[in-house]
């Protein structure tokens, strides 16, 4: 074993049904959780629900049902979901449950005896949607800054975190790890965030009920933000089992959508910092996407269902779409246009193309065994070091991730054996050197297979089947890629025959 990694995605709440937004974060959480454990490493991945909150009641009451009620149905619409979407989540967590109220109530009052917790009056504008309260100079036009709703002017008793006294020791952390918060402009704006003062933050409310209540004082619940983002500690065990938490933190990545970083960025380390416990090593927040060139909202109704998606063009189709489209860390758009484009440009073409070519060759030429390799001429030797150096590339990219880099260096590599193919023609090899063939058939096989390794976090299913396709008998997870990034002979090769089409060719509008 390399080592432990610890990946999150934000826990969701159970107002709404799963989008295609909930899905992003998850899929990419999912996408490092299996690149992690292709290098060997011990993966905890954590994901969940946001249970509590003012939204929560609201939907509930609409419906008719008490809160919890709206959760225990909500919930497993985000199971099911993740099910689907080939999610290998080790952890699943729900704020409403006791091993959750416990931390969070342990964590609140120890940060109240340490005197970073105290009680005092709160008024301003607060957003009912959004939950939070706003100061008359982030008002845009006197309504809320984060979803444009008028806001209502509340006072109420509350308890407040000394944020205000972190100022100082926030922004030596965030200056001594630059790498923090990802990608850079992110960073940058949290930096300049702290830099401008903290101001101390209200952590309970008199007027919610559904929610935690505040162990020594039971008329106010623990804030929401306060309650979920203690979510990362409660998912490892804290509290509960030593050895697990203890092995798995700090977490290794926390992955958000840019929208609530400043929760995760800011408030999140002020308080583990207060509690006594180290932050999380880094944050990676994401852009939003909008569909076909607008925001996304129910209203518009223009809300894209992740199960829809995959019904019409698959699993992996989907998960490949998201990262290949946008930079990781970008907004981007979701049009039906650039995802059948992008199936047939780039799957059906390039990848499927050179792989149902080479096992055709394979079948003819050699009777579906692969025969060992000849003589080594320049061609052969610079497409073997091509791709073992866009390999290196690769993992570089992966580890900040940058998956859109690294799935361009991925499609180098179909682009490299494409025209290795068609530069050494092996149908003209057949009839005149078969050694050759041999070698160049051996290098085509190698580097499909290994094109199959760095795909596998995007497309766990398919390039499963590009394996099985090339006769390898066993699945990409049982692997490591430090030894499969290299050429070599498998001994055990099942009989290599002609497929169907890995990715068939959809139909351009
Ligand atoms: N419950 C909080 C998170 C608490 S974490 C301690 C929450 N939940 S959420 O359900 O509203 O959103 C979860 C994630 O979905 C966020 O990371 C958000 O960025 C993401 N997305 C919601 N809509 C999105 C798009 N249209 N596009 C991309 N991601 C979006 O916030």
């Amino acid at each position: 074993m390399k080592g432990r990694y610890y990946i999150t995605t934000p826990i969701y709440y159970i107002n709404d049904v799963p989008h295609i937004g909930h899905a992003y974060t998850t899929i990419a959480a999912d996408v490092m959780a299996r690149y992690k454990r292709l290098l060997g490493y011990e993966v905890f991945f954590l994901t969940g629900t946001d249970e509590h909150g003012q939204k929560a009641q609201k939907a509930a009451q609409a419906q008719n049902i008490s809160p919890k009620e709206l959760a225990d149905k909500m919930v497993s619409r985000f199971i099911e979901l993740w099910k689907v979407l080939n999610i290998s989540n080790t952890g699943f967590i729900r704020t409403t449950e006791d091993r959750h109220k416990r931390v969070v109530q342990h964590l609140f009052k120890t940060i109240y005896e340490k005197g970073d917790i105290y009680l005092g009056e709160y008024e301003d504008w607060y957003c009912v949607f959004c939950e939070s309260f706003y100061t008359e100079l982030q008002l845009i036009d006197g309504r809320c800054p984060d979803c444009q709703r008028v806001p209502q002017r509340l006072r109420e008793e509350s308890y407040f975190f000394r944020l205000s006294s972190y100022t100082d020791r926030l922004t030596k952390f965030l200056e001594g790890n630059r790498e923090f918060v990802l990608p850079e402009i992110r960073y940058n704006e949290v930096l300049s965030f702290v830099k401008g003062g903290l101001k101390d933050l209200s952590v309970s409310r008199t007027t919610l009920t559904w929610g935690i209540p505040v162990p020594f004082n039971e008329k106010h619940t623990i804030y929401v933000w306060f309650d979920a983002l203690a979510n990362y500690l409660t998912g490892i065990g804290f509290l509960e089992d030593d050895q697990l938490f203890r092995s798995f933190w700090p977490c290794d990545a926390h992955l958000i959508g840019k929208d609530i970083l400043r929760f995760h960025a800011v408030y999140w380390p002020a308080f583990l910092i207060s509690y006594g416990l180290p932050p999380p090593k880094r944050i990676f927040a994401h852009g939003w996407w909008t569909i076909e060139g607008q925001k996304m909202s129910k209203s518009l109704g223009n809300v894209i269902d992740p199960h829809e998606v995959v019904k019409e063009y698959g699993v992996d189709q989907f998960r490949f779409f998201l990262f290949r489209e946008v930079p990781f860390g970008m907004d981007g758009d979701f049009s039906k246009k650039a995802i059948v484009h992008r199936i047939n440009g780039d799957l059906a073409n390039d990848l499927g193309n050179l792989l149902s070519r080479t096992v055709s060759m394979i079948e003819r030429y050699q009777g579906g065994k692969l025969d060992s390799p000849g003589i080594k001429t320049g061609v052969d030797e610079f497409i073997e070091n091509t791709i073992l150096d866009l390999v290196e590339s690769y993992m570089k990219e992966m580890e900040l991730f940058s998956f859109f880099k690294a799935l361009q260096y991925v499609f180098e590599m179909i682009g490299h054996l494409n025209r290795y193919i068609d530069s050494e023609a092996p149908w003209r090899l057949a009839k005149e050197n078969r050694r050759r063939l041999s070698t160049v058939l051996y290098n085509l096989w190698n580097g499909i297979r290994i094109v199959g390794v760095l795909l596998y976090p995007f497309m766990p299913q398919k390039s499963n089947e590009i394996w099985r396709a090339l006769g390898i008998r066993k699945e990409i997870e049982e692997s490591q890629l430090e030894s499969e990034r290299f050429f070599f002979r498998i001994d055990d090769l099942a009989e290599i025959v002609r497929i169907a089409p890995l990715f068939p060719r959809l139909k351009e509008e």
